[in-house]
């Protein structure tokens, strides 16, 4: 199989934290091989992966997550330098009646990654989620907090963070949470469809969490990898703040009509999440901690509001 490669500039960075480890662990010329170019984060990630070096982008055909013969097969051919992994099975609901799948693409397949990574000195990027919690927490989750998964998928991708870690590869684990962006099935997409159809929207108001962009995590992680310096084991990445999925929902439509996108602006009604049963359970706190990820790569997170409008200009300029 050969692969069509994104040629990028020249593959040396120097900048406040590490700058010859960095350029060293590029010096060898091995590409950056990118997973699940076709979802939320993988998408927004093409993009940001470009400046750091050559970038093998592969979508589900070409990198299926539930075939390890090639999943080992394409990390011979490619050798990369660092692996990042954005592919994941993300159908929280459905996971509950489908365990099997969603433990092998977010639990053996990762494992598989952690094994090749290891094997070839490469550094392994993985996201994860905050609901590896069990949101009884009253305050916003540190890294180090105790895991205790709800729900089917939580326990997945609980279960590939350990063999992540397990494998004694080089490794970032960016748990992340309420993902949302212009692309895919997502909350953002769901509610302005919705604001469209209805009258009335009635959405849960007793989870709360940060709602964080796909394409400020595929930001992040390249600056995590400019930045590069060692950094090692589990890092929060959310936007800044919280809200619930209710606020959210009316931040939505409240900017969806400034903006003259709705004929008529639906009331956002509260309810419980008694109130709207699903097959999985959900953390009612999802709110995670990122002060170690600012500390130790110099980052500030956006507020996720701040968030919310920029990714909603970005849609307005290509209406
Ligand atoms: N979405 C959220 O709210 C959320 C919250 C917390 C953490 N996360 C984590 O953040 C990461 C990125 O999530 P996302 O929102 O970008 O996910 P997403 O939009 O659902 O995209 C997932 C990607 O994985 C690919 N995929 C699924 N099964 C595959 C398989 N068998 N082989 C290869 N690729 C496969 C999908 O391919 P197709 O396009 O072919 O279907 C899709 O491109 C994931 O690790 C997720 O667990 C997400």
């Amino acid at each position: 199989m050969t692969f069509k490669k994104h040629a990028g500039p020249p593959q040396v960075f120097l900048g406040p934290l590490g700058g010859e480890r960095r350029a060293a662990a590029f010096s060898e010329g091995r590409p950056i091989l990118l997973t699940g170019i076709n979802g939320q984060v993988g998408w927004e990630l093409q993009r940001t992966l470009q400046p750091l070096g050559t970038v093998i982008a592969l979508d589900r055909a070409r990198f299926n997550m539930t075939d390890p013969d090639q999943i080992r097969a394409v990390l011979r051919e490619v050798n990369p330098a660092i692996i990042v992994n954005p592919a994941a099975y993300t159908a929280v609901d459905k996971a509950e009646s489908e365990a099997d799948l969603a433990t092998a693409i977010n639990a053996t397949a990762p494992g598989i990654l952690a094994e090749a990574a290891k094997q070839r000195d490469a550094l392994l990027i993985h996201y994860s989620t905050d609901y590896v919690f069990d949101g009884s927490n009253p305050i916003p989750y540190v890294e180090s907090d105790p895991v205790c998964p709800i729900n089917t998928y939580g326990r997945s991708k609980l279960a590939g963070e350990q063999a992540i870690q397990a494998s004694g590869c080089r490794h970032l684990i960016f748990r992340t949470s309420w993902v949302y962006g212009l692309r895919g099935q997502n909350f953002l997409r769901t509610m302005l469809r919705l604001a469209k159809e209805r009258d009335e929207l009635r959405i849960v108001a007793d989870q709360t969490g940060a709602p964080t962009w796909s394409r400020m995590i595929a930001e992040t992680t390249a600056l995590a990898i400019a930045r590069h310096a060692g950094q090692q084991g589990i890092y929060h990445l959310a936007a800044a703040g919280a809200t619930s999925w209710h606020g959210f929902a009316s931040a939505i439509v409240e900017d969806a009509a400034e903006r003259g996108w709705l004929e008529k602006v639906p009331a956002v009604r509260r309810i419980a999440s008694a109130d709207f049963p699903t097959p999985a359970r959900r953390p009612a706190n999802s709110r995670l901690n990122c002060d170690r990820l600012q500390h130790d790569f110099a980052l500030r997170q956006p507020d996720w509001a701040e968030e919310l409008r920029l990714c909603l200009d970005s849609a307005l300029s290509i209406q």
